[in-house]
Parts: C-alpha cells; structure tokens; sequence
C-alpha cells in the first residue's frame, strides 16, 4: 500500500466495549478516518476516545424517509469516496463485521473490483454470545443459520437434527424496508412454518446478547405457538434446539475404509445406537 492510496480495512467490535479485540483497538488508534455503527452509547464513546476522526454513520438512520436499502447504499457510497479519494479507512461495525452487515460488503465489492487493498479482520458476532449464554456447543448438534425472512420466503426443509439460529427475528415478514419491526404476519407465519416440521412442545429461545458489560441477556423459552405473538425487537435472535437424533450413515463407513468396530469409541456413535 503507498502513502497516498485509499484501503479500506473493516473491523468489528463486538457487542459491547468489552468485546473489542487488541488488534481493532490497536488500528482503531492508528487509523486515518473512522466510520463507525455501533449500537451502544459506550462503544461510541469508547472509539471515539481512541481516534477523533470517528464519524458516526448512524446519522443516516436519521434521515426522513429513507428506506433500509438506501441507507445501506449510502453507508457503501460515503466508504467508497473517501477510499477513492485516498484515505485510509476504518469501518468499525457491531458484532463481526461481515456478517449481516450489507453496507461493508457493497462498498467492499466495489473497492475490490477497482484494485484498492480491502481487509476484514473478525469480531465477535451475537451467535458467538448465544453459544456462549445458552451454553451450547455447535459442533454437537450442527448448527444451521439463516435470516429469518429468507428461511420463509425460500423453499428448504430445515434439518431438525441440527440446531437452527434464525436472525433479524424482530423484522419478520417485513417488507416495506422503512420499519424496524416484524410485518404484521411476521412471527405468526414463522410459528405456522416451524410447527410443521417440529412439535408443538418444541421450546424454542428468543435471545438478546446484553448490549452493555455486566447486563443479564435475555433468554426467554417459549414454545412455538407463543413465538406467533412473542415481543421481539431489532436485536433479537431465535435460537431453535434440535428435536431429534440424526440418522447414522453406517454405509459411509467404507468409504473412509473403517468399520464399527473403529469408532467404537465415539460417543456420538454410542448415541447412534440408542
Ligand atoms: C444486521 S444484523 C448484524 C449482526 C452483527 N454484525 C453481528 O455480528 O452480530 C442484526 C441481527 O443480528 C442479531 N443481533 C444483533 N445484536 C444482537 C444482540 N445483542 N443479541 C442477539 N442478537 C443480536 C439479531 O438477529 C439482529 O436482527
């Protein structure tokens, strides 16, 4: 990279100020212009105290009107200048940075095409709260991830022998892209769907990461009839347990040249064999 050319490195931090990784605060402090969007006013403050060059692109929020989409678009396009106009620029973003944020990825997209130096470096995302607040480890069951209104408004039949996090809970269903609430059918038409794969005991978790350190998250269990009408905001994620044992695949084994007797020793293939 020379002195005079535009990059753009993307950062995340987290959550909440606790989250914040030595390597973002450390390039934070070292960058030329900030972009921030953080939802908290702690995290503001905090990368604010850390370089005075931060601007705050929530202000685009703000603005009378304007749809979901075109703020994303104006968040890419106000990177993109300044990066073509040969800064060097950090964007901070909530959580991991490259996950569900669309603005990051547009402005991304074009920088690269046009030969300027883009990085990402990782930050911790609300799945990574949820594993750790409700205990749970993705490798046991398998975990599926999908944005809420997408997993309805696609054809897939989910694996019920895995997990299922479902994000942007609190805008099912919404398709004016001007609210920040669920449509008016949203979580009902959710319920409806998920209730024909699992029973209608299935508890499933509505979960908030806590925006602050040293908050309790919210972890409210209800069974899929109560998701219809739970009460739900922009930050909440809906955390679906598996509901039953997967099948074990005894064919496979040939092809990795194995036999029972060889993974014996698994526990997950003990619980196979229940
Ligand atoms: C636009 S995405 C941004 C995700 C963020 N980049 C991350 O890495 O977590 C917003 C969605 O992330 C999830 N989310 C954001 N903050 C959360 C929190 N505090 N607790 C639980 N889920 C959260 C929700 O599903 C929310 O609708």
């Amino acid at each position: 990279m020379t002195a005079n050319q535009g990059s753009l490195t993307i950062a995340g931090c987290g959550l909440h100020p606790g989250h914040m990784t030595l390597e973002t605060e450390s390039l934070i402090k070292n960058a030329e212009k900030v972009l921030l969007v953080a939802p908290n006013p702690l995290s503001i403050q905090h990368i604010i105290s850390l370089n005075n060059t931060t601007e705050h692109l929530g202000k685009y929020y703000n603005e009378e009107g304007i749809s979901r989409p075109d703020i994303y678009k104006k968040m890419a396009m106000h990177i993109v200048d300044l990066v073509r106009n040969g800064v060097q620029v950090v964007t901070v973003f909530y959580g991991h940075p490259g996950v569900f944020v669309t603005s990051t990825r547009l402005a991304s997209n074009v920088l690269k095409n046009e030969g300027y130096p883009v990085k990402m470096l990782p930050g911790i995302a609300a799945d990574a709260c949820l594993y750790a607040d409700l205990d749970l480890d993705p490798a046991d069951t398998g975990c599926q991830s999908y944005e809420a209104t997408r997993f309805l408004l696609t054809r897939r039949t989910p694996d019920t022998s895995a997990a299922l996090i479902l994000w942007q809970l609190g805008l099912t269903g919404e398709h004016t892209n001007d609210h920040f609430k669920p449509g008016e059918q949203g979580l009902k038409a959710l319920s409806r769907l998920l209730a024909e794969y699992y029973p209608a005991s299935h508890k499933v978790c509505v979960y908030e990461a806590p925006t602050l350190p040293g908050f309790a998250p919210r972890i409210d269990w209800m069974t899929i009839e109560e998701l219809a009408t739970a009460d739900v905001n922009t930050i909440s994620t809906l955390y679906v347990p598996a509901g039953n044992e997967p099948t074990f695949a005894e064919d496979r084994l040939a092809w990795l040249g194995l036999t029972e007797a060889d993974i014996e020793h698994w526990e997950e293939y003990e619980e196979f064999e229940d």
